[in-house]
């Protein structure tokens, strides 16, 4: 879908997306094109008594008189003081699944929100644009048979206001959107296109964009005694590989933040192999590393004026005569030995190494981890909230506030010292799994808190965010790239000299 800028003239062919208030009050193209037709627009209103223009309320009125246009679409948009960038790309993103859904190729939103909203002049159609870019998102690149009338239709959106302003202010939103997309196409393919080297490969692309990226092979991690994710590695015939990715757009030797992402390729659970049902989600288990290698894209795509290091550790988990046994005990990168119990609970294992790594070789000013950990946090959270660990509550507050403003919600939970009696081990200096299911994802967080040292750290399990059975206004089902606009955000908001 090609996304374009104009100033508003009546349309002449296509659809056309009008803003009607709550309340039934028609913005200014809406009173235009109610004149030009003869008050059709008065009509469809008098004519959908449930129509209150509350947000995301839709009316479609088909083959206007007098206009020549295919449609004319009234969308609710509900107070003018309620009226934000987010429900401007919830609506964007709604009006794009609906034209798709009535077949439109080409469309004009026509939404003038005018002064109300307080946004700077082209903002407002920046933040439609930027909603529509978002659900126009698909993985259909094996879809070979599709029936075209299952296919999306909508080939040109031009969204009408200040073009210029609005062009500007859409530069970092596509800059956005593109990475999300790039995230979402790496988290979708399935575990026999990318695989830890393949993933590396992606990763390495990004060099274009001025970022440093750096691939340590197998026999590099093992010269490193990363034996916690070679363990992990070990059933499969893929090698593993950790990459080191590079932005450093702000003071030269300042500290960078690092984010660090499980890059679990696929994930059988290896000797402790999970069910059939279902095992083939887990081709997205390397979400954490599909967002970290998605956002250090972003940062560079949009210059951003800070340091930062992103660190993913990829590892394909499978079962084999040569599979790690529960049972057997690794000897990770700290130094800290690690009991093996059960070989699903392989993430933190991967965890353990490359923030350690991490934090050895950069001196972060901060860490931010990301993985699709434990089953638990969608037991607890759902999908929702994601789960949020901290060992610093400053850094807490401000992940929890970029995830109110984006729209990416984060739930925390405890870290204590009391739970880590339940991975004490009698055979090595920890377990990677307590006895009993209790509190498993704090379990896991606690575990992954061993191999972190006095540095400001969070823990994201996202098992439960990072893939949606259902469509959302700016979320297609599928791959999400939940974490991408939030931690965008959260650099910019707090990081970034302005
Ligand atoms: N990748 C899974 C967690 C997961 C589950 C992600 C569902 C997405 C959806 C993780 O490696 C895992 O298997 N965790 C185990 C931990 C347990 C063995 C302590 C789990 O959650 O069952
Ligand atoms: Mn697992
Ligand atoms: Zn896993």
């Amino acid at each position: 879908m090609k996304i374009s800028f104009a100033e508003f003239e009546p349309p002449r062919a296509g659809a056309v997306v009008v803003g009607v208030w709550e309340k039934g009050a028609l913005t200014g193209p809406a009173r235009q094109l109610d004149e030009a037709s003869a008050g059709a627009l008065t009509r469809a209103l008098a004519a959908s008594p449930r129509f209150r223009g509350k947000r995301n309320e839709l009316v479609p009125i088909v083959g206007p008189a007098n206009l020549g246009v295919t449609r004319i679409v009234l969308a609710g948009l509900g107070a003018p003081e309620a009226v934000d960038a987010r429900s401007l790309q919830d609506l964007g993103g709604t009006l794009v699944a609906h034209l798709n859904g009535v077949g439109e190729t080409a469309a004009i939103f026509a939404i003038d929100v005018g002064e109300a909203t307080g946004l700077p002049a082209g903002t407002p159609a920046a933040h439609l644009a930027f909603g529509a870019a978002l659900r126009a998102y698909r993985f259909d690149k094996y879809r070979t048979t599709e029936r075209p009338e299952r296919k999306p239709t909508l080939a040109a959106l031009t969204v009408a206001g200040p073009a210029a302003a609005a062009r500007r202010a859409f530069k970092d939103l596509a800059a956005t959107a593109e990475a999300i997309a790039f995230t979402r196409d790496l988290v979708s393919e399935p575990a026999n296109v990318i695989y830890p080297e393949s993933l590396a490969e992606q990763a390495a692309g990004l060099s274009s964009l001025g970022l440093d990226v750096e691939i340590l092979d197998d026999t590099q991690m093992a010269a490193l005694g990363m034996n916690a994710i070679l363990g992990v590695a070990q059933g499969s015939v893929r090698p593993p590989r950790l990459v080191v990715m590079r932005w450093n757009g702000g003071n030269e030797g300042a500290a960078p933040l690092a984010f660090i992402g499980k890059g679990v390729t696929f994930d059988t659970g290896g000797i402790s192999i999970k069910p059939a049902a279902g095992m083939g989600e887990m081709k997205w288990d390397m979400a954490g590393a599909g967002l970290v290698i998605g956002l250090m894209r972003l940062l560079a795509a949009r210059a951003a004026t800070v340091n930062a290091v992103g660190v993913v550790g990829l590892v394909e988990n499978m079962p084999s005569g040569s599979a790690m046994r529960p049972g057997d005990i690794v000897t990770s990168m700290s130094g800290q030995t690690i009991e093996v119990l059960n070989t699903d609970a392989e993430g933190r294992l991967v965890l353990a190494d490359a923030l350690w790594y991490c934090q050895d070789r950069f001196k972060p000013a901060l860490m931010i981890d990301l993985a699709t950990l434990t089953g638990a946090i969608i037991v607890a959270l759902g999908h929702d909230h994601a789960g949020l660990f901290a060992n610093d509550d400053a850094l807490a507050e401000r992940l929890v506030a970029a995830g109110k403003a984006v729209g990416e919600r984060l739930w925390r939970l405890p870290l204590d010292d009391s739970y880590n009696r339940a991975i004490d081990s009698d055979a090595a200096d920890v377990k990677n799994i307590a006895g009993d299911r209790a509190a498993g994802s704090i379990i896991g967080a606690q575990f992954v808190q061993r191999f972190v040292n006095k540095v400001p750290w969070a823990h994201l399990d996202i098992a439960g965010v990072a893939w949606s059975k259902k469509d959302a206004p700016t979320v297609p089902k599928g791959a999400t790239a939940f974490g991408v606009r939030l931690l965008d955000r959260f650099v910019r908001d707090y990081y970034e000299k302005s």
